[in-house]
């Protein structure tokens, strides 16, 4: 039986990676690590930690004493390190805790595991290693910078992170690969680029702009709306999680990308034709929208168009475009992205429409005070 430790899981993709993990293996045991920040929700992973093969710990990733009991108690064979502060707009309000969080976080987990899993030394000095056990790091394409009209993020693209929440990204994944060179620990990185799906937090722009439109608020755009953004359906990413934490060769990084670039005005233009589209197909949908105008009997979502976006001060820093190129995961290991995204918007919009409750927990206190600081610039 593998045990893995997965931090983060109850945040947006680390709950998707349980839950993967969960359907896909039997003989599994899974511990989430969470400190449930604001961005962190039990209820997204209420019945996976129902399930005997998963247990629930709440607590921060830079807690050292913490992290020791539970690989005593727990020996796990597997890190899956998701935790971190993950919005770049909040890493631009307040960057020293993307520093605590994203960085001696990592390194504290990476201290906790060569702790724990080193059984020796060989010849030279290195450290030898239980038979089996890996560090996997979440990262983000946004540690290679930005990109002009032209080219993809290689695993080779120099490192250019341009935000403080890249910047914390980008040192996280070099105290990975240094503790891969100095003390030869077995890691795995993946960079992946923009991720969509359910239980998406909606301070990001696709959670955002559907629950603006439900609730009959304007649209906030960044800038001119031309940013470029390389969208992945959030399960496909973590399949190719899974298959580098199994199959990826030690020390390697994947980049993990859906070949789906989309300019932010496009995604918002096709958000609002989406949810017209379903609404159109599905009239009981309607019945969630908090702006109810009634036309001939009928709730209307005429007002549902275009005239919702508002263009708005742009992010500071705001990096251009991000494209992935994956060539080096397809080829090594046979990932590909496999939902296309007319199909993946679909299912996300269905989601958010499905689970109203989620979204009114997750958004209620420190949220609300949240959006009107940042959109009252
Ligand atoms: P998220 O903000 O939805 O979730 C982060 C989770 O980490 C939350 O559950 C939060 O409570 C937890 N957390 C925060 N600080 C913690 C701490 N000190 N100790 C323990 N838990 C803590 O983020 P996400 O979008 O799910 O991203 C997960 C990972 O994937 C991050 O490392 C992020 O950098 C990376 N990533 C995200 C995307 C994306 O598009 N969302 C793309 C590429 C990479
Ligand atoms: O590329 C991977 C990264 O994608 C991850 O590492 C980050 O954790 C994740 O948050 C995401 O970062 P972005 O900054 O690209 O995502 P966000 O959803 O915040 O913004 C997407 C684009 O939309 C970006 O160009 C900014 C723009 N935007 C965002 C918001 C919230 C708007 O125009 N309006 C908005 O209100």
């Amino acid at each position: 039986m593998k045990t893995y430790l997965v931090t983060g899981g109850a945040g947006f993709i680390g709950a998707s990676f349980v839950k993967l993990l969960l359907k896909q293996y039997t003989d599994i045991r899974v511990v989430v690590l969470d400190a449930l920040t604001y961005a962190g929700n039990l209820g997204t992973i209420v019945s996976d930690i129902e399930d005997p093969r998963c247990e629930f710990v709440k607590g921060d990733i830079c807690d050292k004493v913490l992290a020791d009991e539970l690989f005593v108690k727990y020996n796990f064979n597997y890190v899956v390190n998701f935790a971190a502060e993950s919005h770049v707009d909040r890493s631009i309000e307040n960057p020293q805790l993307f520093l605590i969080t994203n960085i001696l976080g990592t390194q504290n987990l990476l201290d906790a595991a060569r702790k724990h899993w080193v059984t020796g030394k060989d010849e030279n000095g290195y450290p030898t290693w239980k038979e089996g056990v890996k560090f996997h790091q979440v990262s983000t394409d946004e540690v290679y910078g930005s990109l002009g009209a032209e080219g993809y993020f290689t695993e080779t693209t120099p490192l250019d992170p341009r935000s403080p929440y890249s910047a914390s990204k980008t040192s996280a994944d070099l105290f990975v690969q240094a503790y891969n060179e100095t003390f030869k620990m077995p890691v795995t990185t993946t960079r992946c680029s923009n991720n969509y799906g359910p239980y998406h937090f909606p301070e990001k722009l696709i959670p955002l702009i559907i629950k603006n439109i439900l609730e009959g608020k304007s649209l906030p755009v960044y800038g001119d709306g031309t940013n470029v953004r390389d969208w992945l359906y959030v399960e496909d990413h973590c399949k190719a999680i899974d298959m580098v934490v199994n199959n990826g060769r030690v020390g390697q990084v994947y980049n993990v990308g859906g070949h789906n670039e989309k300019q932010n005005i496009e995604i918002v233009m096709l958000t609002i034709s989406t949810i017209r589209d379903l609404m159109t197909e599905t009239p009981a949908y309607r019945e969630v929208l908090k702006k109810k105008e009634i036309i001939n009997g009928e709730i209307s979502i005429e007002w549902i168009n275009e005239n919702l976006i508002t263009y708005v001060a742009d992010r500071l820093g705001h990096d251009q475009r991000y494209a992935i190129d994956p060539t080096k995961i397809k080829n090594e290991l046979g990932w590909v992205p496999e939902t296309m995204f007319a199909e993946g918007i679909v299912k996300t919009i269905r989601w958010y429409l499905e689970n109203q409750a989620w979204v009114e927990e997750v958004a209620s206190g420190d949220y609300q005070k949240y959006y009107d600081k940042m959109y009252s610039k």
